[in-house]
């Protein structure tokens, strides 16, 4: 299976991701994208071997469906048959998405349904919430919904600041979702649940 990555910034998962597909593991990464030409997770790919491309998207301003025109050029070249967004902030069109409907995945940092959307650790934090955690789900046409295909937990600590309770989050998401992206390689669609 080929698997393409969309990035934005310095791609920790992105990483980790590369790193779990060796060996017997059915994926082999063959593009890391992104938004932005100066995302740290490009260098860190090309110096894996992995082919790399970015369309900036700051020159289409509100013309969403022109910069997905561009970024599909680099995507449709790879040939994927899987695409994970991965730390990707740009909301995608439901025209984009029903491109790769039932093979795009995305780490969403909260126990979905909980917590869609930006600044979900302090949302926790401010709901007093006792755990938190990240899910991987398939991407359909609504922002962080879709089917789960993995959700990892981690326990909110007293005095937790939304910088430390997204470091343990992060840390989670990371094995996460080379866990999820396994499994979908293998078809398998039954849910993982780690912490
Ligand atoms: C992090 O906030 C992570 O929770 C979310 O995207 C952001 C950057 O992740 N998935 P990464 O380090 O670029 O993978």
């Amino acid at each position: 299976k080929r698997v393409a990555i969309l990035i934005s910034g310095g791609g920790s998962n992105m990483l980790a991701l590369l790193d779990s597909m060796v060996g017997d593991h059915p994926a082999r990464p063959c593009l890391v994208l992104s938004n932005d030409p100066a995302a740290g997770g490009l260098a860190k790919a090309a110096a894996r071997g992995v082919p790399v491309a970015a369309v900036d998207h700051r020159p289409f301003k509100g013309d969403r469906a022109a910069f997905e025109a561009e970024l599909l050029k680099p995507l449709e070249e790879a040939q994927p048959d899987i695409v994970c967004l991965a730390g990707f902030m740009r909301v995608l069109t439901g025209e984009f998405v029903s491109r790769f409907q039932g093979r795009m995945l995305n780490i969403h940092p909260s126990l979905l349904p909980k917590y869609p959307g930006l600044h979900t650790h302090s949302r926790a934090l401010a709901a007093g919430d006792a755990e938190h955690g990240c899910t991987v789900h398939e991407v359909t046409a609504v922002l962080d919904d879709g089917p789960i295909l993995g959700q990892a937990r981690v326990p909110v600590k007293a005095g937790d600041t939304p910088e430390a309770l997204a470091a343990r989050v992060l840390e989670q998401e990371h094995h996460l979702y080379p866990a999820v992206l396994r499994r979908f390689a293998e078809g398998r669609r039954d849910p993982v649940h780690l912490g």
